[in-house]
């Protein structure tokens, strides 16, 4: 009798008969982190993309993130384990307004953070994420006008940071990392008083202002682990947990439920499942689809922002 796959089996088999690689963003369930060739911040995922050379990206992650796979990769095939694993940030900044801002200040310039549409990134002159931001908006000449988009609390942070006065900020919100409430890290924080905090920016300034440690989700889990410290308040999504457990299983870390889902769990990148995740290697769908106009436009800000070291 012929013994039946497991999905994770079948998984591994479509992944060498598609000539797919598995890219995972941290916030992926576990089971499917241990399944990716590479799992990374949404930084990290984007130059694993640019240099791939098989013929499937499978991106185990949100759609903005396979989009920018795609931009990189336009002659391959990049699937999403579920077409609806959008983003709040995403969401929160339409083209419309962007082009309409471009109409009106064609000498601005405008920064938009990776987790936004692929039409609003055709829109930008430069792109950026958590872990380069600061270093995006320096390199900005001083005299030059930003409008910084879409998420509200990365630019404060970054504005605080760099200094920058002539800066405008979107008013996007994560509605994971914004909806944190700094009175429960102040609970947390007397619950376990040796405990270092680390944040993702996109989490309200309060929440920052109380933090020993800030970046990206790889930064943070390189931050953790490195340091000296024992135990750890972290403010952004528990995925990061993963490896967090697996790099440093003598400490602790602890995890703040916010007031959107009472939890710390990203309701877009949890949609993809392992079961999706196999038929999406299977029937490859869903499929990013992107026009060459489009590609070749938003390619201009990703390739500067690829660029800086
Ligand atoms: P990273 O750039 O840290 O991967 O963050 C992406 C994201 O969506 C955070 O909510
Ligand atoms: Fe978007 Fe927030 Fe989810 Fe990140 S955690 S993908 S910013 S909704």
């Amino acid at each position: 009798m012929l013994a039946t796959k497991t999905l994770t089996e079948e998984i591994c088999d479509l992944k060498v008969e598609r000539r797919a690689v598995l890219l995972a963003h941290h916030y992926q369930e576990a089971e499917i982190q241990e399944l990716a060739d590479w799992v990374g911040d949404s930084l990290e995922l984007a130059r694993k993309a640019r240099d791939f050379d098989g013929d499937v990206i499978a991106f185990c992650g949100v759609w903005f993130m396979a989009e920018t796979a795609k931009v990189l990769n336009p002659n391959r095939i990049v699937v999403v384990p579920d077409r609806n694993a959008s983003c709040s940030l995403v969401d929160s900044c339409p083209a419309e307004p962007v082009r309409a801002y471009r109409r009106l200040h064609p000498d601005h310039v405008i920064v938009s953070y990776i987790n936004t549409s692929i039409e609003v990134k055709a829109e930008s002159d430069i792109l950026c994420t958590s872990r380069n931001a600061v270093q995006v908006v320096n390199s900005i000449p001083l005299d030059k006008t930003i409008l910084f988009l879409p998420d509200q609390n990365l630019g404060n942070y970054v504005q605080q940071q760099t200094g920058r006065q002539n800066m405008k900020i979107w008013q996007g919100t994560c509605i994971v990392h914004a909806t944190f409430p700094v009175r429960r890290l102040i609970a947390a924080s007397e619950a376990h008083p040796g405990a270092k905090i680390v944040a993702h920016p996109e989490c309200p300034k309060a929440v920052l202002d109380m933090a020993d440690f800030v970046g990206s989700t790889s930064a943070i889990i390189n931050w953790c682990v490195h340091s000296p410290a024992r135990e750890f308040i972290v403010m952004t999504e528990s995925g990061v947990g993963h490896s967090l457990h697996k790099l440093a299983p003598e400490k602790k870390f602890y995890f703040v439920a916010n007031e959107n889902c009472n939890c710390s769990e990203c309701p877009y990148m949890r949609m993809n499942t392992l079961e999706k995740l196999r038929d999406a290697l299977l029937y490859l769908e869903p499929r990013v689809d992107l026009t060459g106009d489009l590609m070749r436009r938003a390619r201009v800000p990703l390739d500067r922002m690829l660029a800086l070291k």
